[in-house]
């Protein structure tokens, strides 16, 4: 692949939308092309599957089925869009990918889907394919919660199901994306969240920097 994918990974309210639109910009400035994409709801499908899963009770599904959704939609989104994208030598950078997966599903579920099952799906919908780096945006679940639910205020369909689990299961994927960065300490990189817009970008730049020798 000629571009580079570049994912986004955090909890509710870390700030990786905002993050990524900066990034965006910058590697604009340095003649990249670049798009910017989401999961889940990064193409016209994604986004009716998106609706399914954000919107509603927070029972509706268990955690097998939220998988199942999350890595259709993911499928649908590498066809469509990330892969073509970068076979073009375009940048992609994603709020959130795979790991959400495993944090969310996994982590935060207390492991009610297995590791194995999630690996599985992975290969099936993703195959060997992995982002060249992924962000992990650090931050105290309370913190998060709060910017989420004002975030919401303005919002016309309010994409609340998640934030409204218990407090566990927030702390549970926060360790859950440390786990991940853990174990993957090339490909990953975990930031501390809770500084202001402009510093946290400054972070992001110089690892990205580094990272691709820009
Ligand atoms: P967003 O609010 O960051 O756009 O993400 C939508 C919600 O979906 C968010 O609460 C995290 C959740 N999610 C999962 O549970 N599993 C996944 O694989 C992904 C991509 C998101």
């Amino acid at each position: 692949m000629k571009g580079k994918f570049i994912t986004f990974e955090g909890g509710e309210g870390t700030g990786k939308s905002t993050q990524i639109k900066l990034l965006e910009k910058y590697l604009q400035q340095k003649d990249k092309n670049v798009i910017t994409t989401k999961e889940p709801g990064g193409t016209d499908v994604g986004a009716e599957i998106r609706k399914l899963l954000v919107c509603g009770d927070k029972d509706k599904f268990d955690a097998v089925a939220e998988a199942l959704l999350y890595f259709a939609d993911r499928h649908i989104h590498l066809t469509k869009k990330v892969w073509p994208a970068l076979e073009a030598g375009t940048w992609v950078l994603s709020d959130r990918f795979a790991d959400s997966t495993f944090a969310y599903q996994y982590y935060g579920y207390d492991k009610r889907v297995s590791r194995e099952v999630l690996e599985r799906l992975y290969q099936i919908a993703v195959g060997d394919f992995k982002p060249d780096l992924t962000i992990i945006l650090d931050l105290e679940p309370e913190v998060g919660l709060a910017r989420s639910f004002n975030k919401a205020k303005s919002m016309e369909v309010k994409e609340l199901r998640f934030e409204g689990r218990e407090l566990a299961f927030h702390q549970n994927l926060r360790r859950g994306f440390l786990e991940i960065a853990a174990a993957e300490p090339q490909r990953c990189v975990v930031l501390d969240a809770d500084k202001t817009i402009e510093a946290l970008h400054r972070d992001i730049v110089k690892i990205v920097n580094e990272k691709f020798g820009i």
